[in-house]
């Protein structure tokens, strides 16, 4: 399949994940909107947790980039931040997180829109960016994506990424024509894999169904890539740490080898 250029790939990666909404709705295991009701919602885990201790969150303004839902960025409002901004390209996507933040006694608000086009006004307002789980892999240009982060950062404020780990990208996953239950390490695709994954049996990694989907393209990162764009956007290096636990459910198969990189948090700082 040829890949769209830019915009016109993040125009049908909106429409990939405005058709996988509802699908996740349907399927999480939780009823959210009641869940968040409560003063101890919460889907964050303990590292994530540890580190907005660390960051001193009560009192803080956090922006989630790619927020999908709303759920994590009211978690983190729930610890006590002062309030949240979460970014999102999908229309659906922010319309269940308004719905969930106004259900959620919290102060925040989401905003439609693709992370290289948010706007002047939020130029230095946030203490906090945070990024996570399959967030840095929908932007062909981390440069200009880092700069975003680091235009929107007030002085000395933070950016904490938990992600999955880049290596990942390189092993097949079930229902994938390159599985191999036998060897599920095998080496599948290049660490340094240049051109997108497109996905087209769909994006639903909550229910785990598939169906026939509107195309999906992102793009592989290696660790230095992103490490080099930090650094280049200005902000400093202030923590890197990787895991061998899994945070994406999608790889969880593989918590058992205990050999592999899955997950990564990094702290940075403007
Ligand atoms: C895998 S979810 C990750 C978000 C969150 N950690 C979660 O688990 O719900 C990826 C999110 O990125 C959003 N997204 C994809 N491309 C984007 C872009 N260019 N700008 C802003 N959001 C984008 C999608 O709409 C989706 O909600």
């Amino acid at each position: 399949m040829d890949m769209p250029e830019y915009p016109d790939y993040a125009e049908q990666n909106r429409e990939a994940w405005n058709e996988v909404a509802p699908i996740h709705r349907q399927h999480w295991k939780i009823d959210l909107r009641q869940a968040v009701q409560s003063d101890s919602f919460s889907v964050l885990s303990d590292i994530e947790r540890e580190v907005f201790a660390q960051l001193s969150v009560p009192d803080k303004t956090v922006a989630q980039l790619c927020c999908n839902n709303g759920r994590e960025l009211i978690s983190v409002l729930k610890l006590g931040a002062k309030n949240g901004t979460g970014f999102d390209i999908s229309d659906e996507m922010i319309k269940e997180a308004t719905l969930l933040g106004s259900l959620s006694h919290t102060r925040c608000e989401f905003v439609r829109t693709h992370v290289y086009d948010i706007g002047e006004a939020y130029a230095g307002r946030f203490d906090i960016v945070y990024i996570t789980i399959g967030s840095l892999g929908w932007f062909h240009d981390l440069d200009r994506f880092f700069a975003v982060v680091n235009r929107i950062l007030c002085p000395n404020g933070h950016l904490f990424i938990y992600e999955m780990h880049p290596i990942l990208d390189m092993l097949a996953l079930p229902g994938e024509d390159a599985y191999d239950p036998e060897q599920e390490l095998r080496i599948v695709y290049s660490y340094f894999k240049a051109d997108p994954f497109v996905e087209t049996n769909g994006l639903d990694y909550v229910g785990n169904t598939q169906y026939e989907a509107k195309p999906a393209y992102s793009f592989p990162h290696t660790i230095s890539a992103i490490l080099t764009a930090l650094l280049n956007s200005g902000l400093a290096l202030r923590g890197f740490t990787e895991y061998r636990h899994d945070i994406s459910d999608t790889f969880a198969f593989l918590e058992k080898y205990q050999m592999l990189p899955m997950s990564y948090t990094l702290l940075a700082q403007k």
